[in-house]
């Protein structure tokens, strides 16, 4: 399995991200790669592909560019299923009942203001990686293709 993994401190979270990339390194997470990219309404589309049908679609993207965002690189054994495990249920409401100590539960909010996202699979890892890199992280890519 990957030893990598994609997560996003997002824009309700990104005021208490120092308190959560200390849970992070506390968690025994690396901290690979660490940027504060400004994507575009159109690359938020893309990167939350996967959710183009859902009700909630428009207002998460809104939400997304709502304010600064952190990405990162992290490493550890088992990063992708450890990270989700971390940041615990989707819903935050559902995190303070059932995860009371996983980071959703102590910095988000409700169903959308989730405070962090991390990759669903291997594969979305590896996509999500990339994306960041080619996409956003690394303008000078985007100047030298
Ligand atoms: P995440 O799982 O990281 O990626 C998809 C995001 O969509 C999710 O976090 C929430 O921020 C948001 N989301 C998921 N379900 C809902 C919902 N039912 N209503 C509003 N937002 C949602």
């Amino acid at each position: 399995p990957m030893d990598k993994t994609f997560a996003l401190i997002k824009p309700d979270a990104y005021p208490r991200r120092e308190a959560i990339i200390e849970d992070i390194k506390k968690c025994g997470f690396t901290i690979l790669k660490q940027s504060e990219p400004k994507p575009t309404k159109e690359q938020f589309e893309e990167f939350y592909a996967e959710h183009k049908e859902r009700h909630f679609f428009n207002d998460l993207v809104a939400f997304m560019q709502s304010g600064p965002i952190v990405a990162m690189v992290l490493q550890k054994e088992n990063a992708v299923p450890d990270w989700r495990k971390t940041i615990g249920p989707t819903n935050s409401l559902k995190a303070k009942e059932e995860a009371p100590e996983s980071l959703r539960a102590k910095y988000g909010t409700d169903g959308q203001a989730n405070a962090c996202h991390g990759s669903a699979n291997d594969d979305d890892a590896k996509r999500e990686i990339e994306f960041c890199r080619v996409r956003y992280l690394d303008p000078l890519h985007l100047r030298h293709p």
